[in-house]
């Protein structure tokens, strides 16, 4: 008996050290003839990564805190009903399904220019803008594309012995995408985890120190991770450093409508940019946008890209230099998403105050979440305060990697390493369970 056992496992082992010597020169032999040489497996992505992770899962309770992307009060992704709406008429009237111009359609341009710049004519320095040829917008591909377009436009057309300076902390592709473009992200700073706060003073400093004529990034409003943005005092304040130290002003604002309920509400610094400009203080400066969030139209890809210039002939060079950019890399951008942006803004539909109220009420429930969440947590020694001071689609808790990697492991709650929680993934049905999960992680 003790002899067979053995004889077995010695031809297990046998047959264990075979294997590996064939998987070894099997994989060597590939590799001999691969051009590739070793390529090293790239970590998960820091935010769709976590989505992968949490699809592995298979604990019922488990919770995606994961990506700033929109669910309802059932844990579900939505469809806007405007944008079905908008849907139905395209379904109905399109009639070709031909190549958009490089930089999108005229129709979506001056939709985009009007939506952030003009407001109805409400908005007095945007519209001078537009009407002095000041403002040239492409569609992108959603708020990344533009990031990217940009970037490589910096890096074509602006001094590159220039940094590019990014809040600590930023959404966690900024870099990257900066990076791949060939610009040089350096943080100023903006927030301290310690205090789970804004760190102003210091935030000003950091940009009085940095070199003249550097390009500063700027979060328009929700910023992203820890929705903690400027007050309109703050803003002018940065905006005279900004001034001063003679940045160029890059705004991303990927979550227009997120801090109000109201796009138009949401706009202070754009409002404030474009005022600059007339007086040529801020004579240029960038805009990235989407409709990923306040549309939904996260897989539609579509978002723009708007440069104000200092002149009329800038814009012409300027907006012909983009075509050349973007004709290489994807040759024009999809049409589904755009459309619909045009559908939805076209009075005849009478969709535009639809959508408008859908998204006051997305932003509404993400309120109530928030609400719940911190009222379920303990507080004995916690303060968890800075909850209701954030907005938009996150909280920043102020976790540690290690809890969060506790909540993860032990309550398969998933978020960012970071400590961000995207709150759309809590609702009614979770809200308890997540905030008891907290609260014996924090209890250590
Ligand atoms: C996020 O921050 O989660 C979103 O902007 C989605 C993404 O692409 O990272």
């Amino acid at each position: 008996m003790y002899r067979t056992q053995l004889l077995r496992s010695q031809n297990q082992c046998l047959f264990q050290q075979q294997h590996a010597l064939l998987v070894r020169s099997l994989s060597s032999t590939v590799t001999k003839f691969s051009k590739f040489g070793d390529i090293p497996l790239a970590p998960p992505d820091k935010i769709l990564g976590i989505t992968e992770a949490f699809n592995n899962d298979s604990n019922p309770n488990k919770i995606n805190l994961g990506v700033g992307a929109y669910r309802d009060n059932s844990g579900r992704p939505i469809i806007f009903p405007s944008v079905k709406e908008a849907e139905k008429i395209l379904l109905q009237k399109e009639t070709e399904k031909e190549y958009t111009p490089i930089i999108g359609s005229k129709k979506f341009q001056n939709i985009v220019k009007n939506f952030i710049f003009n407001n109805s004519n409400k908005d007095a320095n945007g519209k001078q803008l537009i009407d002095d040829g000041r403002i040239v917008t492409s569609q992108t591909i959603s708020g990344t594309g533009s990031l990217r377009v940009i970037a490589d436009f910096l890096n074509r057309f602006y001094d590159t012995s220039k940094k590019i300076l990014v809040p600590k902390p930023t959404w966690a592709n900024h870099v990257a995408v900066f990076k791949d473009a060939g610009l040089k992200p350096e943080f100023y700073t903006y927030y301290e985890t310690s205090q789970n706060d804004l760190d102003f003073e210091n935030l000003q400093k950091s940009l009085k120190s940095q070199p003249k004529g550097s390009i500063i990034l700027l979060h328009a409003c929700c910023h992203n991770p820890t929705g903690m943005d400027l007050t309109n005092e703050q803003w002018d304040q940065v905006l005279q450093i900004i001034q001063d130290q003679q940045f160029y002003p890059l705004v991303d604002m990927a979550y227009q409508g997120f801090a109000s309920g109201k796009p138009y509400q949401d706009i202070d610094l754009i409002r404030k940019l474009t005022k600059l400009a007339n007086e040529n203080k801020i004579p240029e400066f960038a805009l990235c946008q989407s409709f990923a969030k306040n549309m939904g139209l996260y897989g539609e890809r579509t978002g723009s890209l708007s440069i104000i210039t200092s002149s009329a002939s800038k814009s012409k060079a300027i907006e012909s230099q983009l075509k050349k950019l973007i004709r290489p890399i994807y040759s024009s951008p999809p049409i589904h998403g755009s459309k619909i942006v045009e559908v939805i803004f076209d009075e005849s539909s009478g969709l535009l105050p639809q959508w408008l109220s859908e998204l006051d009420q997305v932003v509404g429930r993400l309120n109530t979440v928030r609400q719940k969440l911190y009222d379920n947590l303990d507080k004995t020694n916690y303060n968890w305060d800075h909850l209701l001071k954030q907005r938009g689609m996150f909280v920043y808790t102020g976790l540690s990697p290690e809890q969060v990697a506790e909540l993860r492991s032990k309550y398969s709650v998933y978020a960012t390493d970071d400590g961000r929680f995207s709150i759309s993934g809590i609702n009614d049905g979770n809200v308890e369970y997540l905030a008891n999960a907290i609260n014996e992680v924090i209890k250590k």
